[in-house]
């Protein structure tokens, strides 16, 4: 079973995602295909209402773009894993280069908010990947290597493979249009796949690694055949049903 899944960002209000995840049933016939699962993460303030349309597609699921590591309290701003799940959502995504680079995440932080979010029941994808310098400089593994570790430091153990996912989204290709080539992309998940087989309590084979950066319609296809691609999440086309469907169907 492939994973496709979707990150609209800050795009989209409650009606604007309501019609698109309703288009996007009416070109599916309400069903993603039986070898794959899909999940899109719309903005906080979209997930009530895309989680009660997403029911009448099977194989859909909503989850979250950001989450913070703490039950309840005086974090102005932020929102729980129990608020996440209120809003019928199972998913949530860590680590994106967004949150890295632009809002200042640290390494740390984006471990704690993994591992609170598996402890706190939800299906969590951490999202890992280098800058053009880091590549440039062959820092590539390194870079891998400390994200993945500290991203997964403290994670529960007895976690079920099917709630841990691993995205690997070079940032130089996100938003872009530059996607990495097939190589790179099979270099990069073998480096993943191997770094996971040394993170405790997880099962490293079963493991979904997506590849993201620039993923659409006419690609899809061919990244999602790749070895040790499990699945892809997608940015820019993911914000129309009719690219976003391609993509599902590829
Ligand atoms: P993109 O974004 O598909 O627009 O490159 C991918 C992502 O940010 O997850």
């Amino acid at each position: 079973m492939q994973l496709i899944a979707a990150n609209w960002k800050m795009f989209k209000n409650s009606s604007e995602a309501k019609s698109m995840i309703n288009e996007l049933g009416a070109i599916l016939g309400n069903a993603a295909p039986e070898n794959r699962e899909v999940v899109i993460f719309p903005p906080f303030i979209a997930l009530e209402c895309a989680s009660e349309e997403a029911k009448n597609i099977k194989g859909l699921a909503i989850g979250a773009q950001d989450v913070y590591p703490a039950t309840e309290g005086a974090f102005t701003g932020e929102i729980s894993p129990s608020m996440i799940k209120s809003c019928g959502a199972d998913w949530v995504l860590t680590g994106h280069s967004e949150r890295r680079h632009v809002i200042g995440e640290s390494d740390g932080f984006v471990g704690q908010k993994t591992a609170f979010s598996l402890e706190n029941g939800l299906k969590t994808i951490l999202c890992i990947g280098e800058t053009l310098e880091e590549r440039e400089s062959g820092k590539l593994e390194e870079v891998l290597k400390r994200q993945l570790e500290q991203g997964l430091l403290n994670i529960p153990q007895n976690i079920c493979s099917c709630s841990l996912v691993v995205a690997y989204e070079p940032v130089w290709a996100i938003g872009t249009g530059k996607t990495a080539n097939n190589q790179d992309i099979l270099d990069a998940h073998a480096i993943v796949r191997s770094l996971l087989k040394n993170i405790p309590n997880i099962d490293a084979e079963k493991t979904k690694i997506l590849y993201g950066g620039s993923v659409k319609g006419e690609n899809a296809g061919e990244i999602l055949s790749l070895k040790n691609v499990d699945g892809v999440l997608v940015g820019g086309a993911s914000l129309k049903a009719d690219s976003f469907a391609q993509i599902i169907n590829a």
